[in-house]
């Protein structure tokens, strides 16, 4: 790879003018600058980020950290995330803390030896007290902090939706996934689905998960159907369980959206490819990830910043694995 020695030597001029030509700052003759530019493009020299970064004091990257890049909720958040930075020319290093403490530290610290300008996290760990040491911005995505910027969908009033959709739908014997219990996220949904079971008719039942994941989905799927047998509304915690849950009640036999309802929380790509395509929750995840590139891009620039916590909406997807309401009559 051409370094920029090789740069100056190809155009005949010292290491310096090369650097004022590509930090554009200080005399440079015309004719020079020609000449340096034509033997990057010769070359295909790329200037080193974090030199140039460390050259400028201040350098064109952000942090983003995500919780588990196999869920394929976060690549939508991420995409949010990139396609406004890269608009606005800054660069991301990610990170996958998978939703353990000391693998986010560690992040962190590879964001500030690279001299990254500002952090995106969507963690929960509640100790905050390793980013308020920080002295960069940081917005936290998707997991919100109240002292911290943060852009956050309204899961307490998804977990409402899910409920109501479902009782609508003659629902009697329904089993509500709560997730994690140290997320937020978790925690805002579930509640809000307990609040509308409870002002309903309708016997519910609770099942704790650990995790988001697949894997925790599937395992979850198999103890539903032994603990509960006959319930016939699963609303689950995000999609990847709900999708475990589908996939289950399929092989024992259930004829879905007859025999069992089954409503998701996210809307993660995969959902409209199942069979049936599940009915959910829609977090508007591309979105959530843009506008915190925007906060955090209004924050770098020192802009004023009316609101630093950002809530979006969410929004019921019916497809098919909930029957069409006119179905009960
Ligand atoms: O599926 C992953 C879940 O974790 C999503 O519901 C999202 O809200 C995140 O918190």
């Amino acid at each position: 790879m051409a370094t920029i020695k090789d740069v100056a030597r190809e155009a005949g001029v010292s290491v310096a003018t090369v650097s004022r030509v590509l930090n554009n700052n200080g005399y440079v003759h015309e004719d020079t600058r020609v000449l340096v530019n034509e033997a990057i493009r010769e070359l295909n020299y790329k200037p080193n980020e974090v030199a140039r970064s460390l050259y400028k004091k201040k350098s064109r990257l952000i942090g983003l950290l995500l919780p588990d890049i196999r869920n394929p909720f976060f690549p939508e958040l991420a995409r949010g995330v990139e396609d406004e930075m890269q608009a606005k020319d800054f660069r991301l290093i990610i990170g996958n803390a998978d939703e353990k403490p000391s693998k986010e530290l560690d992040y962190i610290d590879t964001f500030i030896q690279n001299n990254v300008i500002g952090i995106i996290s969507a963690t929960n760990h509640t100790k905050r007290d390793h980013y308020n040491n920080l002295s960069l911005p940081v917005v936290f995505l998707d997991r919100t902090s109240n002292d911290h910027p943060s852009v956050f969908a309204n899961g307490m009033e998804g977990g409402k939706i899910a409920a109501r959709e479902m009782v609508k739908r003659g629902c009697k014997r329904i089993t509500l996934l709560k997730g994690p219990g140290e997320l937020q996220t978790a925690q805002d949904r579930f509640k809000g689905a307990i609040e509308e079971l409870c002002v309903s008719d309708v016997n519910f039942n609770v099942m704790a998960t650990s995790s988001f994941s697949f894997a925790e989905g599937e395992k979850s799927a198999k103890i539903l159907f032994k603990d509960f047998p006959d319930t016939d509304g699963v609303i689950a915690s995000n999609d990847a369980a709900a999708a475990a849950i589908l996939h289950e009640a399929l092989r024992i036999g259930k004829a879905i959206p007859e025999d069992l309802q089954i409503i998701g929380f996210d809307d993660i790509p995969l959902s409209s490819l199942l069979f049936p395509p599940l009915s959910t929750i829609r977090q508007p995840a591309y979105e959530m990830g843009k506008e915190a590139a925007k906060l955090l891009i209004r924050l770098i620039n020192n802009e004023h910043v009316a609101e630093k916590n950002i809530q979006l909406p969410v929004s019921f997807i019916e497809r098919q694995t909930t029957r069409k309401v006119d179905d009960n009559g």
